[in-house]
């Protein structure tokens, strides 16, 4: 098969961890008979600095030509990169924000998986995790909070900042739908995260959710406030399969979810629209503190690729194939410094894709 790929490298550690996630699909590609072509994309701050911008007209265009796009991460450090300098909606963060709304990619899956050979990573008591968990949350993406209207003005001289939190049922209903279909090829269960005691948004949330359950009597869906969830994270995590929510409370929460694991450095994800295309990130950031340094976790972003190859091209082999290169590397006791412990050996960020392209065969 041939795969037109985008590929953002971004900034921070973004370019180093995806020159392994490249290297693993390329072997992937010796391995299983399929070629690519990469097309290098901008954005966030390695945009700003050639065009001043986060985000151009050529980046969606040339993405929207893409099959896929993979992407490192973006963002520096607030307190001292100069893109923060700049108005908010010209940092890196808003040229995210933008490419996801300009790409429809409202479905966010992020899955948070306990690997057995991690468990001494899990910040958790060991008798609440034994057994592992695998959960998958499903963050709305293109509405909510961070897309809603914003304005700081001075009112009766008093500085007031507003942010609007809209959503509507068609949002609701397609997200809900893309949690129910997943959770029928896992344990066939949904938890629908809302705040439905306080907001109207999350009242409408809860029934469209409630609606579209009726369509998947195989699937159990149950109801959860998000504080209780946040709570819920670190006391019972094994009771989650799918997680639905909304765009903040995802962003909220998968993080919370992805510490439980041990390390962000582990987490992959995929951002999806209504056809076969996708955005696939790691759900980490892009560390700039770290960066340049070689030691940062590739992990997360070879996962996501092989999230693409599932997701976009239907290549559940390959995809298989990469997951258990992974696993296989950490039975095999090799650790980048993220999930480092006693006894094994620490590795650097090209080791380690050497050592999952080693075991793809
Ligand atoms: C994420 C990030 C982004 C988000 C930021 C960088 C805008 O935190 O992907 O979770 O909030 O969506
Ligand atoms: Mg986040």
């Amino acid at each position: 098969m041939q795969l037109h790929i985008g590929v953002i490298r971004g900034d921070g550690i973004g370019p180093e961890i995806v020159t392994e996630a490249v290297k693993v699909l390329n072997r992937v590609g010796e391995v299983y008979g399929h070629t690519y072509s990469f097309e290098e994309l901008l954005l966030g701050g390695a945009s700003i600095d050639v065009h001043g911008v986060p985000l151009t007209d050529e980046t969606i265009e040339k993405a929207k030509s893409c099959d896929a796009v993979l992407m490192g991460s973006i963002g520096g450090d607030a307190k001292t990169s100069p893109w923060y300098q700049l108005e908010p909606s010209k940092r890196p963060e808003a040229g995210l924000l933008a490419i996801r709304k300009a790409l429809n990619l409202f479905a966010n899956l992020r899955p948070a998986v306990l690997y057995d050979e991690l468990k001494g990573a899990c910040p958790l008591k060991e008798e609440l995790t034994e057994g592992g968990f695998d959960m998958m949350i499903m963050r709305e993406l293109t509405g909510g909070l961070y897309f809603g209207e914003r304005k700081t003005v001075e009112e009766a001289g008093v500085m007031t900042a507003y942010d609007s939190l809209t959503y509507s049922e068609t949002e609701i209903r397609r997200i809900a739908k893309r949690a129910f279909d997943i959770a029928m090829k896992r344990s066939k269960k949904v938890t629908s995260v809302d705040k439905a005691n306080v907001l109207d948004s999350s009242r409408l949330w809860r029934k469209v959710t409630e609606e579209v359950a009726k369509d998947y009597p195989e699937v159990t869906l149950e109801n959860m406030l998000v504080d209780n969830c946040a709570m819920q994270l670190v006391k019972n995590p094994k009771q989650f399969d799918v997680i639905l929510t909304e765009n903040m409370f995802g962003d909220i929460l998968s993080d919370e979810a992805s510490m439980v694991t041990g390390s962000i450095g582990m987490l992959a994800s995929a951002s999806l629209n209504e056809t076969k295309f996708g955005l696939y990130e790691p759900s980490g950031g892009s560390a700039p503190d770290i960066a340049g340094k070689g030691i940062a976790n590739p992990i997360a972003t070879i996962l996501s690729a092989a999230m693409m190859l599932r997701f976009s091209f239907d290549l559940d082999k390959e995809a298989d194939a990469i997951e258990k290169a992974v696993d296989l590397v950490l039975k095999d006791g090799y650790r980048t410094i993220d999930i480092m412990s006693e006894g094994k050996e620490q590795i650097g960020t090209a080791k380690m894709g050497d050592l999952i392209c080693e075991r793809i065969q």
